[in-house]
């Protein structure tokens, strides 16, 4: 018996010693709330102390492996718009479904899926390049307000083709020809619905703010953009 009641106490002492050293005892921080759109590229978010130890370089290395930027602001005007379209991927058509989850995971990988979310392109639905090439002649017709402020809206039949297989080159994109096609399905449909139909007016002052902010806190790089066309 006297063995039996010293083990317990033993491992009571094990169990104390170890708490005081915060030993296995603290639980791996939980996935937070989804951050506020405000905020940038997603290393922006936890800045390290301004006077603590620089990070070390093997994340770095990793990082710029990843092409994320180094600059410590958001780096475009969608950046800081928000990071869905205010809708759960379960409440969205069947089509689109998938690629909409792939844009917030892929296209969220490197830099915020705000980027990818609140920029200008827009490239109207269709089965093949002459189709939307139709689709962006009727639209000149009916709305020409569309092609008249390039801030708001880029329309081109294929800016998305081009623009996610632009990101899918890059270096451990690990986005494939699959979900390339997904992603590119959603953006599409995504820009006839949000962009370019009966919400348009709402795309155009989320727009138009995203880029007043973008100018007031970030001049330089406003400039440095505009001057590229790349807003
Ligand atoms: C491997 C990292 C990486 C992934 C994954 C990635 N991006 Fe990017 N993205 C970047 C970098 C770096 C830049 C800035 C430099 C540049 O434009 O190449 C950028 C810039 C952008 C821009 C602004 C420049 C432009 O083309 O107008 C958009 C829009 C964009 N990404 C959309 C996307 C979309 C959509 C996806 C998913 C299909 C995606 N990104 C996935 C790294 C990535």
């Amino acid at each position: 018996m006297k063995g039996n009641a010293a083990k317990p106490r033993a491992a009571l002492a094990a169990w104390m010693y170890l708490s005081v050293l915060g030993v296995g005892c603290s639980p791996a921080p939980a996935d937070g709330p989804e951050r506020p759109p405000a905020q940038g590229d997603r290393r922006t978010s936890s800045p390290a102390p301004a006077d603590g130890p620089e990070r070390p370089a093997a994340s770095k290395a990793s990082e710029a492996a990843l092409g994320r930027f180094s600059r410590p602001s958001p780096a475009y005007p969608a950046d800081l718009g928000p990071r869905n379209i205010g809708l759960a991927p379960g409440q969205l058509p069947d089509a689109e479904r998938g690629g909409y989850s792939l844009v917030l995971s892929r296209c969220g990988r490197c830099h915020t899926p705000a980027r990818a979310l609140n920029h200008r392109y827009a490239e109207p639905e269709g089965r093949d390049v002459p189709d939307k090439e139709a689709a962006i002649a009727s639209l000149n017709q009916d709305h020409p307000e569309f092609f008249k402020e390039p801030l708001i809206w880029q329309v081109e039949a294929d800016v998305w083709k081009l623009c996610v297989s632009r990101m899918a080159a890059k270096p451990l994109s690990a986005i494939g020809e699959g979900d390339q096609r997904a992603i590119r399905a959603f953006l599409s449909w995504d820009s006839t619905r949000r962009k370019l139909g009966k919400k348009a007016s709402d795309w155009k002052a989320l727009r138009q703010s995203l880029l007043n902010r973008f100018k007031a806190r970030y001049p330089g790089r406003y400039s440095e953009l505009e001057k590229s066309d790349s807003l």
